[in-house]
């Protein structure tokens, strides 16, 4: 790998490891305060909350989830695709380099910059961000006085521009690579480019949504005021927002889809299964992103026509997510599976993956979803088909990746240990979160305590949370494992 590259890389991948670690770190203080609110957080309660008696005040709980969100998506998983692209890419289009490694590099800067302002923004006047990573107004306006919140708009904005810099480099180093056959692509790179073309689409409507939230702040225009103001309408925003938003999860995961097929057709040795039928579902998922946004507004206040029809178009794109799946099994139908690392992290991605995908029904239509919008159930289900299952599919794309760097990746039977740790670790902190849904529990919620029909889940509580805390134990234990073997 080019020096240059290899640097900017590593330097990515840091920052996104950086961002993980702290991401990770604030779900175990949601998961402490969830499951004993009235307990002291052991070693860093004092530290954090020093004149706080019990777990989290309430006034952070808020912020502690908002600031989680953010720097998962927009600072760990983000930066982590975008060094993936810039390491695995090139070689699997016949390249040396990417068309335009300047990109990157820019890209790495904006990442940097972006963090250091949503941390600045913790120490702002008036408290850090406290609104959801999804900035709703009137929440993230006049609820939000403080430069808090702006620095956490010029934040995603930072995430926003440099993933988009990214974008705009895998899709000149695919389409202008000299010997490009594309029937022969792998489906890793179809992914990349799938990802880029919804990034170049839809990024810029998040950067649009932030420039008016930025105007509402400071330029003294109210396009998005509360329902009892004269003038504009929040609601606009939430559309804006889950325009990009859902979008913002296929973004996520069809370079993991394209990774795990390849992973897995390399570790059963014969060509990925349905091939074609494959690449079309990329396309479709691609095509119809856009337009099911509006089930995350089911209870919005939706005409029941347009309900309906998001509901009716959400349902349609679960079929080429299942054509993946189709793919997955033909594949490994039959074949003998060698010890190989990248597969044992794309099967527990799969699994990890259809069992999140079928918990997305429910959501999707309009009855049920009314009883489960905004639940914990909520956060079970995009966890378990997002966030644990592309976390897999990260591990799957860096094993590869980390010998291209010129480091070593841990050995076979460590990386299958983590992987299926990570995966156990998964389904015990997101299952009971769906339960927990089930049984009526909000989310965002600070003191679950506080409400009489709770206490009988308070087991269900504790299970997520003594799982969370093996989750984590086994990223670190696989990153001390890397670390000492890594030359
Ligand atoms: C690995 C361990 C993780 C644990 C234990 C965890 C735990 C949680 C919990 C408990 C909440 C809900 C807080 C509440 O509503 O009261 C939450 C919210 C969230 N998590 Fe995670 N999470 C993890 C990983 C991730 C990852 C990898 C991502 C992204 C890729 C992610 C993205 C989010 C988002 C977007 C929210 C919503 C924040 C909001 O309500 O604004 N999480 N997480």
């Amino acid at each position: 790998m080019h020096p240059d590259d290899r640097r900017t890389a590593l330097r990515t991948l840091s920052l996104a490891g950086l961002g993980a670690a702290l991401g990770g770190l604030l779900s175990l203080l949601l998961r402490w305060q969830l499951s004993f609110p009235g307990r002291p957080i052991p070693l860093l309660g004092p530290l954090l909350f020093p004149d706080h008696r019990g777990a989290v005040p309430a006034a952070s709980y808020p912020a502690l989830f908002t600031l989680h969100g953010t720097v998962m998506i927009f600072f760990a998983v983000t930066p982590a695709l975008s060094a993936l692209a810039l390491i695995r890419l090139p070689p699997l289009v016949g390249r040396e380099r990417p068309a335009h490694p300047a990109l990157h590099r820019a890209a790495l800067g904006l990442f940097a910059l972006g963090l250091a302002l949503l941390l600045a923004g913790l120490h702002a006047r008036f408290g850090a961000p406290a609104f959801g990573w999804t900035a709703a107004p009137p929440l993230s306006t006049a609820r939000s006085p403080g430069a808090g919140a702006t620095l956490w708009l010029l934040a995603v904005a930072c995430s926003a521009l440099a993933t988009l810099l990214g974008s705009f480099d895998v899709l000149a180093t695919i389409v202008g690579a000299p010997k490009l056959a594309w029937s022969r692509l792998p489906l890793s790179a179809w992914g990349h480019l799938f990802a880029a073309t919804l990034n170049a689409l839809f990024l810029p409507i998040l950067l649009g949504a932030l420039a008016l939230l930025f105007s509402d702040r400071h330029l003294g225009t109210a396009l998005f005021t509360a329902p009892s103001q004269p003038g504009g309408d929040a609601l606009v925003y939430q559309h804006l927002f889950w325009i990009f938003g859902h979008p913002e999860v296929y973004i996520l995961i069809l370079p993991v889809w394209g990774a795990v097929s390849d992973a897995l057709a390399r570790a059963a040795d014969r060509p990925p299964a349905l091939r074609r039928a494959v690449v079309a579902a990329m396309a479709a998922v691609t095509l119809l992103s856009g337009l099911v946004y509006g089930h995350h507004l089911l209870t919005a206040g939706l005409s029941p026509l347009l309900a309906q029809g998001f509901m009716t178009l959400t349902l349609l794109i679960s079929l080429p997510s299942a054509a993946f799946v189709a793919s997955w099994i033909a594949t490994l139908h039959g074949a003998s599976l060698g010890p190989d690392a990248p597969a044992s992290y794309s099967l527990a991605a799969v699994v990890l993956f259809v069992l999140g995908g079928l918990t997305g029904i429910p959501l999707a239509l309009v009855t049920t979803d009314r009883f489960l919008h905004d639940s914990a159930f909520v956060v079970g289900h995009f966890h378990l088909v997002m966030a644990a299952t592309i976390l897999l599919g990260l591990f799957a794309m860096l094993h590869e990746a980390l010998g291209r760097l010129g480091l070593r990746a841990p050995s076979i039977p460590v990386a299958r240990l983590h992987a299926w740790a990570t995966a156990l670790g998964a389904l015990g902190v997101f299952i009971p979160m769906l339960r927990l849904g089930l049984g009526g529990a909000p989310r965002r919620l600070y003191d679950p305590d506080l409400y009489r029909y709770l206490h009988p889940l308070l087991a269900w509580q504790r299970v997520a949370t003594v799982a969370a805390a093996l989750l984590f134990t086994a990223q670190l234990a696989w990153l001390v494992a890397w670390w000492r073997g890594r030359r």
